[in-house]
């Protein structure tokens, strides 16, 4: 099956400021694929050539197969964008928005059930300048979803929403998926890239450094694994060194943190306090997520 984006050795500058330096990766259709990486890494550049809006200085891209730029127009009727930065006139209604945007496509979803799905039914006579942020950015998905669209650009998904709301749009954008379309996405919080994203790709200083499923990531750049648990039996540690996947284990008063690596690691730890009866009165696991990954990647945390 065709890609739904590939894009070849695309770089952009804005003057001296290299934005984009030789990205390529494709997006298969039907997955929800996001970009990560920290501000100004690139992230909206990249889609914003990707979408057409900006002209790349080097690189091939295709959109379902058509050339952003040379096939802008009958892209448009196909994908749908929400942007980063997005203003509409203050006094605008919720639903003349919709309405608007429903008059400049052929095809079209239902707007009323689009604004129901987004919570903003109550908000239908609205003026825009009246919207909450969280509730402005909603509207902002619901126009990008107007013309029912194959392929969906979403530029931080859900910043500034309450967890709620993050909650009901990324079951939406799983919805779009489920309806066999393709999600692409950019995000800076990583619980978002890891729920909602088939694969994500790291970007740094224009750059990608890494792509792949977010288990995938986690597997290979932090294997390692750690069970903290407390117990009062003084031959807990002398047992828990004949396991043979522990690579370190630490003691603080009746704390012990074990440090080891591989998928039997945690069931090893658990038959070992079972073989031997140790009794604990705490146990838990900490376990890497795709935070630990960008921070072993880049050096530092995604909110630096
Ligand atoms: N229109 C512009 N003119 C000049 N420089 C720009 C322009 N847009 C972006 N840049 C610069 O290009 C680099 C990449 O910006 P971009 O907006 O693509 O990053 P981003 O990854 O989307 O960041 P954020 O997470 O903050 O949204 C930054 O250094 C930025 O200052
Ligand atoms: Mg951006």
């Amino acid at each position: 099956m065709r890609p739904a984006i590939q894009v070849s050795g695309l770089s952009k500058s804005y003057g001296d400021t290299v934005a984009v330096n030789g990205v390529s990766f494709e997006v298969s259709d039907g997955e929800i694929f996001g970009l990560i990486g920290p501000n100004g890494a690139g992230k909206t550049t990249t889609m914003e050539c990707i979408e057409g809006m900006r002209r790349p200085d080097k690189g091939t891209i295709s959109v379902l197969g058509l050339d952003p730029f040379r096939n802008v127009y009958e892209l448009q009727e196909r994908i749908g964008v929400q942007l980063q930065q997005a203003q509409l006139q203050k006094r605008i209604k919720v639903w003349e928005a919709v309405d608007l945007w429903a008059s400049l496509y052929r095809k079209k979803a239902v707007g009323e059930r689009l604004l129901e799905q987004l919570g903003l039914s109550e908000k239908r006579n609205t003026w825009f300048m009246n919207l909450s942020g969280g509730q402005k950015q909603r509207l902002f998905i619901a126009l990008a979803l107007i013309n029912d669209p194959e392929l969906v650009f979403l530029d931080e998904l859900t910043t500034g929403l309450d967890p709620q709301a993050r909650h009901t749009i990324w079951d939406l954008v799983r919805g779009i998926r489920e309806r066999g379309k393709t999600v692409f996405l950019t995000t800076h919080l990583m619980e978002e890239a890891e729920r909602l994203c088939d694969r994500v790709a790291i970007l740094e200083h224009g750059r990608i450094i890494d792509i792949g499923s977010p288990e995938s990531l986690v597997k290979r750049h932090c294997p390692e694994r750690t069970v903290v648990l407390v117990t009062t039996d003084a031959t807990a540690a002398e047992r828990f060194r004949t396991i043979v996947c522990v690579d370190t284990i630490t003691c603080l008063d009746t704390e012990i943190t074990l440090r080891g690596h591989g998928d039997d690691f945690v069931t090893e730890v658990i038959q070992c306090l079972s073989e031997s009866g140790i009794r604990v009165t705490d146990f838990r696991t900490i376990l890497p997520n795709l935070e630990d990954v960008f921070l072993k990647l880049t050096g530092r945390s995604i909110r630096d």
